[in-house]
């Protein structure tokens, strides 16, 4: 049979990206962070759109590079169609659509969501890769989401709960703004969380039925909470920051993993994904393994590069609907607001 050879290319938010996936195995994965937004304190989507005009075709080619192919032997061109920022999602989806038609071979669109689901079908062609077995659940939390999906097949997801406010990783960027951390402030948090007592301060935690998430409760409690301390101390962020971060860290794990175990128990479901930027963070790393252990459930981390924005995530997703002739229109435009 002949080679499928897929080019991913992802530009929702602030990372251009373009990977190479050959039958399955990724051959390369090449990712142009912008710098820019930092001193800004967070994305600026105008910024934003420049950069990916800017970085697409050094990314693209860097990846073809990388991957020792050609552009000729390429099946097909999968693309982020949303959900987004529109401007940046315009420069993907036009650089994919000209580059597919001057090949003539097929344009395939994936949901960015999607694709982080999918990131856990990343074959690197390592001997020790588990993938997950159908159907099983995904906590896929982000910057701009927070949801749990069943996970029936590559093509067939169903989100059984999600934020009605803000995401897990807004709560910790927007808390970490506030205690003058850059942007974004997750990893930050994180790496100050390691050296802090996480059950010295308490923060206020949702109260809410079924599978959905809030966190913007908790982002007005720790306001308040340092807003009250400030007035007695203004130097108690600094005196105390290890053990801020730490409790903020743990208060948000809780919340994460309350409905993803309740829902695993109402749905019978052992096998647990993780997905998305905060995926990253070592404490709700820990407390899958954890829970996990407790619960037996077969658990899926993805390793740290596809945790984030990349296109590896984008061809793998671009690879099975490539396999079932689902193919994209040039005529097609990209969505900001799209749901899985
Ligand atoms: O999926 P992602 O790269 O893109 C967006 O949704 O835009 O997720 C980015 C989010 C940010 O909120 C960032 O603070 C968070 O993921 N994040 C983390 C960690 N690494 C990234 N949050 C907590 N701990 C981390 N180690």
């Amino acid at each position: 049979m002949k080679s499928v050879t897929i080019l991913g290319i992802e530009s929702s938010c602030d990372d251009t990206s373009a990977a190479v996936l050959r039958d399955g195995i990724l051959l390369s994965n090449v990712i142009a962070n912008q710098q820019i937004h930092a001193s800004f304190g967070g994305v600026v989507p105008e910024l934003a759109s420049r950069a990916h005009q800017q970085n697409i075709i050094p990314v693209v080619s860097e990846a073809l590079k990388r991957a020792e192919i050609d552009k000729t032997e390429l099946s097909a061109i999968a693309f982020t169609r949303g959900p987004g920022l529109l401007g940046s999602l315009l420069v993907g989806t036009s650089f994919a659509k000209g580059l597919a038609q001057s090949l003539e071979i097929p344009l395939v669109d994936v949901n960015h969501l999607q694709g982080h689901v999918l990131a856990h079908f990343i074959s690197e062609n390592k001997p020790d890769e588990r993938k997950p077995k159908f159907p099983f659940l995904c906590l896929l939390v982000s910057g701009g989401n927070s949801q749990i999906i069943v996970v029936e097949d590559f093509d067939k997801m169903q989100v059984i709960g999600q934020t009605i406010d803000d995401a897990a990783g807004e709560a910790f960027d927007k808390c970490a703004k506030v205690m003058g951390l850059p942007y974004p402030g997750g990893p930050h948090i994180d790496k100050l969380a390691k050296d802090g007592n996480p059950i010295k301060f308490a923060f206020s935690k949702p109260n809410i039925k079924g599978y959905n998430y809030s966190f913007s409760g908790l982002k007005t409690s720790f306001l308040y909470f340092l807003r009250d301390k400030l007035a007695e101390n203004p130097d108690f962020i600094s005196q105390n920051l290890n053990d801020l971060c730490a409790c903020l860290q743990a208060t948000v794990v809780d919340i994460l993993m309350k409905k993803l175990i309740l829902a695993a128990k109402e749905l019978n479901i052992n096998e647990i994904a993780l997905a998305g930027g905060v995926s990253a963070n070592s404490a709700l790393r820990q407390a899958l393994i954890d829970f996990g252990q407790k619960y037996k459930w077969n658990i899926f981390i993805p390793p740290f590069a596809y945790t984030t924005d990349n296109a590896a995530m984008i061809a793998m997703a671009g690879y099975f609907k490539y396999l079932k002739n689902d193919f994209c229109k040039l005529t097609e435009v990209p969505f900001a607001r799209v749901t899985i």
